[in-house]
């Protein structure tokens, strides 16, 4: 498995943000996780990701348990096993197109030039990898962001609403690229969407709720 969570629960003080939150996500499937507004989602992909802390239950990547590593291994872990695509892109602005995407890459001491043209002209940016992200479109910044998460072939690619701030065309174009490419790789995605046209093309679609979540 991909991903495995169990019986995950998180808390603020005395508030339950969720409780009882078990899936599992294997190579090559693509999960949707829907849900209201502040029920978690955010903060449940952070969990996966070791980014946030949890209160009960586990977490294992790849077979690996994160509640067993500290923040240097799980950092490590999730730079040769997960790409994950920020909402609002968080690609650096110094940095101009082609360097953003090797950026994984980079940490990882495995640069590959190639690798890097391969991946933007596969998400319909080839040829501007010399700009600066100032100089590109919404839609466009996204499928930088999702190259980012793609260049080092992680085994499972996080997305929270990766197409939120995007038109709906733009927003299917983005969801194509990303579609094609972890199903190039054999990845496997877990996308939070508030969009019904992004989840409809899930293999599975969950529901989170304070109790739990539910296909
Ligand atoms: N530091 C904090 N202290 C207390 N509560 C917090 C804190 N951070 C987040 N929360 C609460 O945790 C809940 C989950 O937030 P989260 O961002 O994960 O929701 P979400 O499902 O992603 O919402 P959205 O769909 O709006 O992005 C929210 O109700 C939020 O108010
Ligand atoms: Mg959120």
């Amino acid at each position: 498995m991909s991903l495995v969570v169990d019986a995950l629960g998180k808390r603020y003080g005395d508030s339950t943000v969720f409780s009882n939150v078990s899936l599992r996500v294997a190579p090559g499937e693509f999960v949707a996780i829907v849900g209201e507004s502040g029920v978690g989602k955010s903060t449940l992909l952070n969990c996966m990701a070791g980014l946030d802390s949890w209160d009960s239950g586990s977490v294992h990547i790849a077979g690996t348990n994160l509640g067993t590593l500290d923040n240097d291994a799980r950092a490590l872990l999730r730079r040769q096993q997960v790409g994950f695509v920020f909402q609002a892109f968080h690609v650096l602005p110094h940095l101009d197109v082609a360097q953003n995407v090797a950026l994984p890459l980079m940490l990882l001491g495995q640069q590959d030039d190639a690798r890097v043209q391969d991946l933007l002209t596969e998400v319909g940016l080839g040829g501007l990898g010399a700009r600066l992200p100032q100089q590109l479109s919404g839609g466009q910044l996204q499928r930088v962001a999702i190259a980012r998460a793609l260049v080092h072939r992680p085994a499972l690619l996080l997305a929270d609403e990766p197409t939120g701030n995007l038109d709906p065309t733009t927003a299917a174009k983005v969801m194509d690229a990303l579609l094609a490419q972890t199903r190039a790789q054999g990845a496997a995605l877990v996308l939070v969407t508030h969009s019904q046209a992004a989840a409809a093309r899930a293999d599975r679609i969950l529901q989170l709720r304070a109790d739990g979540i539910f296909e």
